[in-house]
């Protein structure tokens, strides 16, 4: 008796150390951005694994400037230790159609969307402070809501930001991309949406480009069941939703970013001009598969295989021919 209950009770702790450890690790796994340099700031104190600022250390950041104020939040370059930049976000409490209330609720909206995706193509949020409901305080030392975020430059008015890059360069930000479509898609949160423009919501960090705004559409359109013909964009009907509409949904709205700024630029006929050899076949076979596409991107991508992973597994032909 006594053996089995001790037998039951080292059962348990081996349990729920195990899976803590599985599901930290799954979550982590993805891939991890390193946080920016602290060592020479002894005063930053952490707020948990992932975060280096909370609302004790907040004000150790100087406000630059500001970047820009959307319907809910003001967004401004902060300053901190040897003059590291972050973005620093708070309400937008200027007098407008949205209460505060819902403006807050959406801030706070971001903030957990950021806590519970990680992936090294999504800025990391640094910490948060949320200690009370005094806002356009002007002070990051009373200020009720706060969030800060590494920084990233804006590049999507740039039109020849990416034409000085190598080719090899420009398929690996395309790859990455379309893997963080691809985990979008299968997040835990259901399949992401993008509501407008998704270029705008990437930034330049790191030598990559990172999606800064989570804030979408996080389930499938419904449909009534049996009835494919009710779901656009050539997806299939399963359990009364859409199943893929979200996703092919951000490809659309993705592509032109694939297609305009990170693959049309390459010299195909060039690149072809210069398989010569023993690699030839190899080369052709990237190529190919590029020139693929790009003709399905820009003439078909409503099809049904036109998938990000498609996408990702034609960019990995080209990547590995060259
Ligand atoms: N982490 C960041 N680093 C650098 N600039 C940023 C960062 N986050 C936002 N910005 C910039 O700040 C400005 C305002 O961004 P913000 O996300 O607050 O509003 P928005 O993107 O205009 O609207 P919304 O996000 O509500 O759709 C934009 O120019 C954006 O590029
Ligand atoms: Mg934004």
């Amino acid at each position: 008796m006594f053996v089995g209950l001790a037998g039951l009770l080292v059962y348990i702790i081996v349990l729920r150390f195990t899976s803590g450890y599985i599901m930290h690790s799954t979550r982590n796994m993805i891939c991890k951005a390193p946080l920016p340099n602290t060592k020479y700031d002894e005063t930053l104190i952490n707020n948990g694994a992932d975060y280096i600022f909370n609302c004790a250390n907040i004000a150790s950041i100087k406000l630059v400037r500001l970047l820009g104020i959307s319907i809910y939040k003001k967004t401004y370059l902060g300053e901190y230790g040897s003059g590291t930049k972050v973005a620093v976000k708070m309400l937008n409490t200027s007098p407008g159609k949205t209460p505060n209330y819902v403006r807050q609720k959406m801030l706070l909206k971001e903030i957990l969307l950021l806590q519970e995706l990680k992936h090294c193509n999504i800025l990391k949020l640094l910490g948060f402070c949320i200690r009370g409901n005094e806002f356009a305080t002007e002070s990051l030392k009373d200020e009720g809501a706060l969030a800060v975020y590494e920084y990233g430059e804006e590049v999507h008015r740039n039109i020849s930001f990416f034409t000085h890059l190598p080719l090899l360069q420009r398929l690996d930000i395309a790859l990455a991309i379309t893997d963080l479509f691809i985990y979008l898609e299968n997040s835990p949160l259901g399949s992401m949406g993008m509501l407008d423009n998704a270029f705008r919501h990437f930034l330049w960090n790191n030598d990559t480009l990172k999606m800064i705004d989570l804030n979408g559409n996080w389930q499938e359109p419904h449909c009534q069941i049996k009835d494919n013909a009710t779901c656009e964009l050539n997806v299939t009907c399963v359990d009364g939703r859409c199943l893929g509409h979200n996703a092919k949904h951000n490809l659309l709205r993705i592509k032109n970013l694939l297609l305009m700024r990170l693959l049309m630029d390459t010299d195909i006929l060039e690149l072809e001009r210069n398989a010569t050899g023993q690699d030839k076949g190899r080369r052709q076979y990237g190529l190919d598969a590029l020139k693929l596409l790009i003709l399905m991107l820009n003439e078909n991508p409503n099809a049904q295989e036109v998938t990000f992973t498609w996408v990702r597994q034609r960019l990995l032909d080209v990547k590995s021919s060259l």
